[in-house]
This record gives C-alpha cells, sequence and structure tokens, in this order.
C-alpha cells in the first residue's frame, strides 16, 4: 500500500513517535477514519509499514497527517515488532548482568529484557544511547512486586536473589509479616553489589587498593564525593569519621571495621527507593521516596514571574501546569502589594548532586541533609517546586522570611493556587527536613487546601495521618 508519502521519526521517552504523512488524495481516509473496521485495517497496514521500516524501533505513538493537517494520534505499542528484536549476548541471571554483542541496540536489550530503555540506562548510568561491544550491562529488575496469596517473604527474597534481612531493611519491615496487595520494594542489583562487595577487615588511614576502592565508591553512593582511588587518605579519614558521628552504635575513629562496614550496607539499602511515578502531579517525594536519577519532567517552561536574576537558568524552569498556577500565585499577591520573587525551580539530578556533595563535604552528612536534599530526593527535580523570596530578605534564603508580610502572606495564599509551604515549622520530624517558608510546592488545589485546612504535611496527607 503506497498511502504512506513521507516519515518523521521523533524521540519521545524511551522510544519514538512516528509521523506518518499520507497522501494527500486520500481524502476519504480522513472521512472513514473514525469508522471501526476500517481503523483496523488502517491499524495492520501500520504495522506493517513499522516492520519493514524500522523493525528495531520502540514506537510508542503514532501520527497521521494529511498535509499539515493531523488526522489522527494512536498509541502504539511496538509489541508488534517484538518478534524481531532478539538478543545474542549473553546473560548472568545471578549478578544480573547482560554482556554486549555486535548488533545489539539499547531497544533490543530492554525489549527482550522486558524493561525499558530509560530504566536499563538509569542503572547504568548512561548518559545516551551508545553501547560496545562486551559492555557489561546491569538489567534492572522490578522496582516493585505486589504480595499475592500464597507469597511470603522468604520466597520473594529467593525469586529476587536477596536475602530476607536485606529485603525488610530496604522496605523499611520490622517482622516477616506482609499482606495481599502490598508493595515490596526490590532493590537493584548495583545497590546489592555494592553492599555485597564492601571489604571484612579493618581499613585506616593509608591502608590501599581495590577493597578502599570499593568503600569509597559506597560512601560516593550514599552522597560523598570522593576519588574513588582506593588510598585510604585523610579526606576519606574525614568522611568515615563523619558518616560514623550519624550512629550512636559507632565509635568515632575514621577507622572502617565490621561494624560501620553493617552500618554502611543499612544506610545504603534504606536509602534507595525510587518511585514508579515520578511524573505524577501528586508524587510524593522525600528522605524515603526518590527520583529515578535520569528523570526530567517534559513540558519545563519559564514561569512569567520576577525572578532574582536576569539571565536564563535551568532553575528558572517549571512544569507547565505549576509554572501557570505560580504566575497566578505571584499575580494575586502583587494586587495585595506583595511582591514575590523566583529562586529555584527545576533542578536536575546532576546539579542537585552536585549541591549536595559540595555542602556534604563542607558541612558533613548530618547538617547538608536538614536543609538540602540528597540527589534523587529533591522535590525541585520534580519541577513543581519553586524557592521563593523577597526584598525585606534581601532576596536571598532565610528562615525569617516566614516573619516577613511576603512570607505570611505566601502560607496563608499558597494553597488557593495549589502550592503547599512543604517544610513548615514544628514538622520537622515528619517531613526530614528544617523549617523552609520560602519552599513551595505545586500539588494542585484540591490536595493543597486539604493540607492547608488541615494545618499537616504532604507525608501525613499520603499516610491518611491526621
Ligand atoms: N531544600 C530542599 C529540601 C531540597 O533541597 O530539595
Ligand atoms: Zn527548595
Amino acid at each position: 500500500m503506497d498511502w504512506v508519502i513521507d516519515h518523521k521519526l521523533l524521540k519521545e521517552d524511551d522510544g519514538y513517535r512516528l509521523i506518518l504523512y499520507l497522501d494527500k488524495g486520500l481524502t476519504e481516509f480522513s472521512n472513514e477514519f473514525t469508522d471501526g473496521n476500517y481503523k483496523q485495517n488502517i491499524k495492520e497496514q501500520i504495522k506493517k509499514y513499522i516492520t519493514k521500516n524500522f523493525p528495531n524501533l520502540k514506537i510508542k505513538g503514532i501520527n497521521i497527517m494529511v498535509g499539515s493537517i493531523l488526522i489522527a494520534s494512536l498509541p502504539f505499542s511496538s509489541s508488534v515488532v517484538k518478534a524481531q528484536s532478539t538478543v545474542s549476548g549473553s546473560y548472568n541471571s545471578r549478578e544480573g548482568i547482560y554482556t554486549v554483542e555486535s548488533g545489539d541496540t539499547l531497544y533490543k536489550i530492554a525489549n527482550h529484557f522486558n524493561t525499558t530503555v530509560y530504566k536499563l540506562k538509569d542503572v547504568n548510568k548512561l548518559s545516551n544511547d551508545l553501547i560496545y561491544v562486551g559492555q557489561r550491562l546491569q538489567i534492572p529488575r522490578d522496582n516493585s512486586y505486589i504480595v499475592r496469596k500464597g507469597d511470603a517473604l522468604y520466597k520473594i527474597a529467593y525469586k529476587y536473589n536477596i536475602t530476607i534481612k536485606q529485603l525488610k531493611l530496604y522496605n523499611k519491615l520490622n517482622n516477616d509479616i506482609i499482606y495481599i496487595g502490598q508493595k515490596i520494594y526490590i532493590p537493584q542489583n548495583n545497590t546489592i553489589n555494592t553492599i555485597e562487595q564492601l571489604p571484612h577487615g579493618i581499613y585506616n588511614i593509608n591502608s590501599n587498593g581495590e577493597h578502599v576502592k570499593r568503600i569509597q565508591n559506597a560512601l560516593n553512593v550514599l552522597g560523598y564525593s570522593l576519588n574513588e582511588d582506593g588510598d585510604y587518605n585523610e579526606k576519606t579519614k574525614t568522611v568515615i569519621l563523619d558518616f560514623q558521628t550519624q550512629y550512636d552504635g559507632l565509635i568515632n575513629d575514621g577507622i572502617y571495621g565490621p561494624r560501620t562496614m553493617e552500618y554502611l550496607k543499612r544506610a545504603i539499602l534504606t536509602d534507595h527507593i525510587i518511585v514508579d511515578n515520578p511524573s505524577d502531579i501528586k508524587v510524593l517525594i522525600n528522605k524515603d521516596n526518590s527520583l529515578p536519577s535520569n528523570y526530567k519532567p517534559e513540558n519545563l517552561v519559564v514561569p512569567n514571574i520576577d525572578f532574582t536574576f536576569k539571565e536564563f537558568h535551568e532553575k528558572k524552569l517549571m512544569r507547565k501546569d505549576a509554572a501557570i498556577a505560580l504566575e497566578n500565585l505571584f499575580r494575586a499577591g502583587k494586587k495585595e502589594n506583595i511582591n514575590l520573587y523566583g529562586l529555584s525551580g527545576y533542578r536536575s539530578y546532576n546539579r542537585q548532586k552536585y549541591i549536595f556533595t559540595s555542602k556534604v563535604m563542607r558541612e558533613g552528612m548530618k547538617k547538608a541533609n536538614e536543609f538540602s536534599a540528597k540527589p534523587g530526593e529533591s522535590e525541585h527535580q520534580t519541577g513543581l517546586a519553586m524557592d521563593v523570596t523577597s526584598n525585606s530578605v534581601g532576596y536571598g534564603l532565610s528562615q525569617y522570611f516566614g516573619e516577613t508580610r511576603e512570607g505570611k502572606w505566601l502560607r496563608e495564599n499558597a494553597h488557593k493556587h495549589g502550592f503547599i509551604i512543604r517544610y513548615p515549622e514544628g514538622k520537622e520530624d515528619i517531613t526530614g527536613y528544617k523549617y523552609e517558608p520560602w519552599h513551595i510546592r505545586y500539588i494542585g488545589k484540591e490536595v493543597s487546601t486539604e493540607i492547608k485546612d488541615n494545618n499537616i504535611t504532604l507525608e501525613e496527607y499520603f499516610y491518611k495521618n491526621y
């Protein structure tokens, strides 16, 4: 069938959107497109077209154009082309490692292992789609498992080749009791590898070698920033010391030994629950629930508001819905002579990582994490948060903002436009952060109003704990 005269591929999520341009002469197509049978037939034709032209591409959706007019958008699952996407490399199921063979693409591998390119890139920290023969790729496993009748923790642990202890730590379970429908989070193999590879001996200043590298790597996973050079130098010792000061059960001696190892393992395991709804307007991001490292929201725009600085910067961005709501909020303020300024909105994972690790290396983990989120744990990465300031606090971020006319107005009115004060005073134990009168989060009017009316936090809202 020759009705397609041209096509275009646009990148979309972990696949592509295919734009098909139809012959203008086919006007009856658009008239009849709503007809069920005809539609089915067209779908078949499209499948053939895709199988023939793009056997290995993951097509997520299709736009059908006649000239410049879009006549239909179809969601499309590329399962139809799965049959052709075989991989020939070797897979070590115990380690969850696939070794790349010639002819492989990330799309093929993702299809084969029933995952997505998005997740593959995330767990392997790949910044682009290029892979090479011999490369060892961690195959991501399911993020979560829903408990079914007849399940037990030991069965789930066995299925995913981890220990019950690890599973309980990761899910913050105090006992072995699970219930049908419960969501059990499954740590990724690379998390398990990091903790399993921690050495058992005693390491101190001037130790060096592969084992020290593994210790440094584990510390970096937690948010420190050490050269993974295998040299137990002053800096490494300072970081170990900083880690130890966070726990009553550890002696603060800067020496790595079995107890420090145990606490490191625990810290890494309890740190890594990754949400599976990152783009949900109502997503809960906090110290227990983090975003995938390569998550970047779509539809980021610069809200039309006053900022404390003129030039373009990534931190001016917000998700479209949130940006419009923010414009309305600021406009409402202006009417009452309240002049608010945006200071910092969207932050990529990498920028948060830079900001956080710099703070940690300067101030230590505990202090840094009172105000600053670990990479993946910041609401700023959702594009739904904005730090707000005013002239009365010198356009900076200070708790005193909460005492100013502007800060008080914001606290009383943010919810009317779908925002909440995310880290209120007196709720530090619940949110995990010190009072931040400047940090507002878009969540939609319904939820923001419920939160405001009940004087609660987002955590309490989700756990219906009020
Ligand atoms: N200041 C908040 C907690 C953040 O870093 O996301
Ligand atoms: Zn903030």
